[in-house]
């Protein structure tokens, strides 16, 4: 029995030798030490020894059977090594790739517009005010003398929060805040940009867009003003060859008041689908601050006088590159916003 374990020790030596995959050494393994295998099949047979044979035979088979385990963990570790190395050297770094392309997001087409209105204002001295997007009804509405049952609420359909508190419809509110903050000093100069909320939602109505505002208080200030600021605005923001007319209009909180309109950008004022055929496009409401609205900041509308304009950013921003939807501005659709 003890030459049968040396033999069985030397043929799997031998085998284990020859191996080339794991699998192999696994057919090894079953063929030696499974359950079936010769060495425990070997040892079943240790009861048909006599007690002085069993210790060593006992011992031995320990041995052949401990060093097959080392064994054959030993050749396992080989193989994988060499296949290890195989790998590697199939694969080459290929430095003729080209390489991976970092991709750079930018600014919203609608930021881009705001930067732009913002330092065409700033380069004329406004600097930059800012207030709250929920709003009371005295902000929003009667501070701009627009009393509880003004008609021209009608033209604003609002998101009431409670009777008293509403999401903000127009960025005007902005110009009470400035006032009550800075009332007696002279002069105001600011432009409000924010978040404005309308009960709309169509092609051209978004629940929620852009407005800038723009307030000027001091003393003596007249339409000349207005008119010279938004032209000079106009010419910046769409180009020199522009026209501008301001057309008479009615805002609760100026008087008088104004609309702006410039030549359409699409057809040089010819006639088109975007214009309505009019030659013209509207793009911001303005007028001298209403006395009113003065008065109910403190400021004395006998010796103070003012302009205000609010003009909505998608537009622009529509009219500027001819976008005719403006719901594109908000679905994040990375192959319009990669065009700007
Ligand atoms: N708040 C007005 C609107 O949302 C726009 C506006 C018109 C603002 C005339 C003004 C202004 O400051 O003077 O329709």
């Amino acid at each position: 029995m003890l030459d049968s374990l040396k033999k069985i020790k030397i043929d799997a030596m031998e085998e284990l030798d020859r191996v080339k995959d794991l699998n192999e050494v696994e057919e090894i393994r079953i063929k030696y030490l499974g359950k079936k295998g010769v060495l425990t099949q070997l040892l079943r047979g240790m009861g048909k020894l006599s007690e002085e044979e069993r210790p060593a035979v006992g011992k031995l088979a320990n041995e052949v059977r401990d060093f097959l385990e080392k064994q054959i963990e030993t050749s396992r570790i080989e193989i994988r090594n060499r296949e290890k190395e195989k790998k590697l050297a199939r694969e080459r770094i290929d430095v003729t790739l080209p390489g991976k392309k970092i991709l750079l997001g930018k600014k919203h087409p609608l930021t881009q517009v705001l930067d732009e209105i913002k330092e065409i204002f700033i380069g004329m001295g406004f600097s930059i005010a800012e207030g709250p997007e929920i709003e009371t009804d005295e902000y929003n509405f009667e501070r701009l003398n627009l009393p509880k049952d003004h008609p021209a609420r009608e033209m604003q359909d609002t998101f009431f929060i409670t009777d008293n508190i509403l999401l903000r419809t127009q960025t005007s509110p902005v110009q009470a805040h400035v006032m009550d903050e800075m009332v007696p000093n002279l002069p105001i100069r600011i432009i409000a940009p924010g978040r404005v909320f309308r009960r709309d939602d169509d092609s051209t109505h978004s629940p929620m867009f852009h407005q800038v505002e723009g307030l000027l208080v001091d003393e003596n200030v007249t339409f000349a003003d207005l008119k010279g600021t938004l032209f000079a605005f106009v010419r910046q923001m769409f180009g020199k060859g522009v026209q501008f007319r301001l057309r008479p209009s009615y805002f609760p909180f100026t008087e008088p008041s104004a609309e702006v309109d410039i030549s359409c950008i699409i057809c040089g004022g010819k006639g088109c689908r975007t214009c309505s055929h009019s030659g013209w496009l509207e793009i911001l409401g303005s007028g001298l601050v209403h006395p009113k609205v003065l008065e109910m900041s403190g400021y004395d509308s006998n010796k103070v006088s003012g302009y205000a304009f609010g003009m909505g950013v998608e537009r622009i921003t529509m009219l500027k590159y001819g976008i005719d939807d403006i719901r594109v501005f908000f679905e994040n659709d990375a192959r319009f916003l990669a065009q700007f």
